[in-house]
């Protein structure tokens, strides 16, 4: 069989190890793989070249990808998709395999609409993706912002300040949510969950009352109440409020890691099991881990869907903050 495989929407940690695992499962099985550059935009300028297995050496430790990624709006119409599904039957190409997040997945329920085999492999930090426990990238982002939120607590003890750290997520906040527990977080504030900037500030002063040295928010980055609202309350009531504040938004840093082990294990998985799932006759689905074992999901359930994150376990962040 011939194979492409491409990285596609948000750069995660773990990219690397997925398309070596792709390359590596295909070749075993005595197949031949193409990697496309820069995502769709490259199946649509023709950018494909042949993998051996060394051209996949030395890169499992990497973050980011090396294949290169891209948002390609073009891919959404019915024109692109035809020519990047012409240029891969120019070369025999009988399937696709798309490593990336929501968006990705879209495309690629779209590629699989229009008569193109393909797999998907669930890769972006924001975990937002149904089909799959966890997503290729988001343990790394996760221990991103854990290392940021205990690095700021330690000026936060030292000159009693407050701080909000505010993490990527898009609109999902697990990101936040596992870096607020596993941070000792004063307060989380989730996309999936109200919280006024009134209460926000308010659950920081509460923590100094109670003794503590510091106060810590975290903030996902589709909060309603972001780092934005929080700074425009705290310029208002400042005086009434009591204590310094200080924002660090984390940005692009939180995508920017080596992979964890956790990442690569994953990525490495998830991407034979893509190769796999091929070799069985099946695409036209998703390939994650459900309770450990490996499970596919028709990309049709879970195109444009965002899965949330489990604001339940606020409660639990919030009594061991007292
Ligand atoms: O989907 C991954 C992600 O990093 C989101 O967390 C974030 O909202 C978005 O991508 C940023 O997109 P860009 O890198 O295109 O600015």
């Amino acid at each position: 069989m011939r194979i492409a495989v491409l990285t596609s929407g948000g750069d995660a940690p773990g990219m690397n190890a997925a398309v070596r695992a792709v390359t590596r499962g295909a070749l075993a099985k005595g197949w031949e793989v193409f990697g496309v550059r820069n995502g769709y935009a490259g199946l649509l300028a023709d950018e494909l070249a042949q993998l051996a297995a060394r051209d996949v050496g030395g890169i499992v430790q990497q973050g980011g990808t090396t294949l290169g990624s891209a948002r390609c709006p073009e891919f959404a119409e019915a024109a692109g998709r035809a020519q990047a599904i012409r240029h891969l039957k120019k070369r025999n190409i009988e399937a696709l395999v798309v490593v990336g997040g929501n968006g990705s997945q879209s495309g690629s329920a779209s590629l699989a609409r229009d008569g193109f085999p393909v797999v998907g492999v669930p890769s972006t930090i924001d975990n937002d993706l149904y089909g799959n426990d966890v997503s290729i990238g988001c343990d790394t982002a996760i221990n991103i912002t854990l290392e940021a939120i205990d690095r700021l607590r330690t000026t936060a003890s030292s000159h009693h300040r407050a701080f909000a750290v505010e993490t990527m997520g898009r609109n999902c906040g697990y990101i936040a949510l596992m870096a607020g527990i596993a941070g000792g977080a004063e307060v989380i504030a989730l996309p999936e969950s109200e919280i006024q900037p009134a209460e926000l500030a308010e659950r920081l002063r509460a923590a100094y009352q109670r003794g503590k040295t510091h106060a810590l928010a975290v903030i996902a980055e589709g909060a309603k109440c972001g780092v934005h609202e929080l700074m425009e309350y705290y310029g208002a009531h400042r005086k009434s409020i009591g204590f310094d504040l200080r924002v660090t938004r984390l940005g692009h840093v939180v995508r920017g890691g080596i992979p964890s082990a956790a990442d690569r294990v994953l990525a490495t998985r998830l991407g034979a099991a893509a190769v796999d799932t091929l070799a069985k006759g099946r695409h036209g689905v998703l390939v994650g881990l459900i309770k450990g074992d490996t499970v596919v999901t028709p990309l049709e359930e879970i195109a444009g869907k965002m899965r949330p994150a489990d604001a339940s376990l606020l409660e639990l962040a919030r009594t061991m903050a007292i």
